[in-house]
């Protein structure tokens, strides 16, 4: 099957700018005290659940997945770029990376306690969107959670540069109801929103929805 455009154009995007992205964002969540505060409540609610494993899906560099096994879960992380994936690999030599999408995960039904999707589905057509959650909700167990950050708007904002590349890759703002609105037709129970203003380096708002697969009666 022929691979949609966006997804070659992500990953090409990514590939280029990965060792730059990594030394940019390596401290980022040092001065995001709210972003460092839904990850904690992600890592107690998957400790308290007790489900299994958790992916960060979309890792990047793998600077999330590193900061969920420093607080205690057992991490790996899953992205569509190659070079990023690389970069992960030799920054976090002990912890698990493999290149893959979230459009169809290599992962068996119900294995993870928890996914942890940071700012990646941000590259993914809104219409497509139900896919990659049906996707999510077939690899979480019951019980399990789901954490997204994404950007909060009701845009298409263009990316021409960024992180000292030149690139041509879109990024969607997504409404957060929207978003929790997809999640729920997909199955899962929405748990919190979170929405903060713009901080450094920011161009607006940002959005965190934590939701769950709802245990088995
Ligand atoms: C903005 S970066 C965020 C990376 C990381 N989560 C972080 O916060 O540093 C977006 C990442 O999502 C990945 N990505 C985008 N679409 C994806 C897909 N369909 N499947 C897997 N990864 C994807 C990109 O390759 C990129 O590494």
């Amino acid at each position: 099957m022929t691979e949609p455009a966006y997804l070659r154009i992500t990953r090409a995007s990514y590939d280029t700018v990965a060792a730059d992205y990594a030394e940019i964002l390596r401290t980022e969540l040092g001065h995001r005290p709210l972003d460092r505060a839904m990850l904690a409540a992600f890592v107690e609610l998957v400790q308290a659940s007790d489900a299994g494993p958790v992916a960060d899906i979309g890792c990047g560099p793998g600077r999330v997945t590193g900061h969920l096994q420093s607080l205690g879960l057992t991490a790996r992380g899953i992205d569509l770029s190659p070079e990023m994936i690389a970069v992960a690999r030799r920054t976090y030599p002990d912890l698990r990376f493999d290149v893959g999408s979230m459009n169809a995960l290599d992962l068996e039904d119900g294995g993870l306690g928890g996914i942890v999707a940071w700012y990646s589905i941000i590259h993914t057509p809104p219409e497509l969107l139900p896919e990659v959650f049906a996707e999510f909700h077939r690899v979480l167990a019951a019980g399990g959670h789901l954490l997204l950050a994404f950007k909060a708007g009701d845009e298409i904002r263009h990316l021409e540069h960024a992180y000292g590349h030149p690139l041509a890759l879109d990024v969607h703002w997504l409404e957060p109801e929207r978003v929790a609105e997809l999640l729920r037709r997909a199955g899962f129970v929405v748990d919190a929103t979170l929405v903060r203003e713009a901080g450094r380096d920011e161009a607006g708002p940002q959005a965190y929805l934590m939701v769950r697969r709802p245990a088995n009666p």
